[in-house]
């Protein structure tokens, strides 16, 4: 692994995230109750990105099956729920999930120094 900068801490707004790349990874770093955070841009579901999923209270929705993680510990707090944002019943989300057991989503530690955000990635 390598220490790698990821943002600065003026990129970074508190009701967003944001998009980067830690050593060829892409990587979503948010700011939860001034702690930097960050996570792969990568759903454990099927591997589709997180990025443009809604962000709320340090919880990030993926925009695709309505799966949510905590983007400071990368755990699932919610799996396959949705259908791009269209509500689904109980017996599709099965279907849509097919057979992936809730996953959290790979998490990174951030360090700072001065203005500057790291990772180990
Ligand atoms: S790809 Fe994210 S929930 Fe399906």
């Amino acid at each position: 692994m390598t220490k790698t900068k990821i943002a600065t801490t003026a990129e970074v707004k508190s009701d967003k995230v944001l998009k980067t790349n830690a050593n060829g990874q892409s990587v979503l770093v948010a700011q939860v109750n001034g702690k930097y955070c960050a996570i792969a841009n990568k759903c454990p579901h099927f591997g589709l990105p997180l990025a443009k999923g809604k962000f709320e209270n340090g919880v990030i929705t993926c925009p695709f099956h309505g799966s949510e993680f905590e983007v400071c510990s990368g755990k699932n707090v919610k799996w396959v729920d949705s259908f791009v944002g269209l509500p689904i019943p109980n017996l599709v989300k099965k279907a849509i999930a097919m057979g992936k057991a809730p996953t959290d989503v790979k998490s990174f530690a951030v360090t700072q120094e001065g203005e500057d955000l790291f990772v180990d990635a």
